[in-house]
């Protein structure tokens, strides 16, 4: 019998826990029925304490109001009121070849639900950066994926980042070159001056051949990314995403 046991109603030998002691002694000199209050007292004020503990984690812990959280931080940085849907993942992740040489670098990872469709597409975790401006979501996609490399950044910044010592290098010591650039950033909601440099950056940034991916909740129109030379080769409506998305698919057009 403990005094979790509900089948219980005296204090005898209940369990010598902190704070459970002082309700023993009171019991031994007072009786139980004096007691039995106090302890039923005591086990709410835990109860409630313990489920305030689990509700701040999930509040203060869970992907969705880590992004909400970013969300109300910096609206036109973040520019979606929700993470994108797994669907809307998979189809960014389905036109990324897996086997194909050189590195994939994510723009945006937000909470990460397009880095998880990447891996599970098969991209070898040594091979996926993923650069996110959010120190918070920064450090949520470091901790949730351990073996990608994060970096906390601007994708304006890419072709300088791309030249620091902790990017991923080949065996001659160079930069791993990019083939891939899968872009969840909200183009159309980040001020002019700064989208045109993360258009010159990537498209500087992603090797010739290169292919680029990048979402948007505009379903008409030409993608921002063909003002930087990149060609658009396809394009694919994913209704099952919160709004219903667009998928633009662009190449960088081989040397020569
Ligand atoms: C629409 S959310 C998409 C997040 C995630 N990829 C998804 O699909 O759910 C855009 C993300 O891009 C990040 N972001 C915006 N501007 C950025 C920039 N200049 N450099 C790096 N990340 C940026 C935001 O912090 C946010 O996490």
């Amino acid at each position: 019998m403990s005094v979790s046991d509900p089948s219980s109603s005296g204090a005898a030998d209940v369990p010598q826990r902190p704070g459970v002691r002082a309700v023993v002694r009171l019991a031994r000199r007072r009786g139980p029925a004096r007691a039995a209050p106090l302890l039923t007292l005591r086990a709410a004020r835990a109860g409630v304490l313990r489920m305030r503990r689990a509700v701040e984690q999930v509040v203060n812990g869970s992907s969705h109001s880590l992004f909400l959280r970013a969300l109300v931080a910096q609206p036109a940085r973040v520019g979606a009121i929700c993470a994108s849907s797994p669907q809307l993942a998979a189809r960014m992740a389905a036109w990324v070849d897996p086997d194909a040489p050189g590195l994939v670098v994510e723009l945006g990872g937000g909470t990460g639900v397009i880095t998880a469709a990447l891996l599970a597409r098969g991209v070898a975790p040594q091979r996926l950066v993923v650069i996110e401006q959010s120190p918070v979501l920064a450090r949520h996609l470091a901790q949730r994926f351990p073996q990608v490399r994060v970096v906390q950044g601007d994708a304006a910044e890419l072709a300088l980042l791309q030249r620091a010592p902790d990017w991923p290098r080949g065996d001659d010591g160079a930069p791993r070159p990019v083939h891939c650039i899968v872009s969840g950033l909200p183009l159309l909601s980040i001020p002019p001056q700064l989208r045109q440099r993360i258009l010159q950056a990537g498209a500087q940034t992603l090797a010739p051949g290169g292919r680029l991916l990048q979402f948007t909740y505009a379903l008409r129109g030409p993608s921002p990314w063909q003002v930087t030379g990149l060609s658009g080769c396809a394009r694919e409506r994913v209704l099952a995403n919160l709004p219903p998305a667009r998928i633009d698919v662009l190449q960088r057009p081989h040397l020569g």
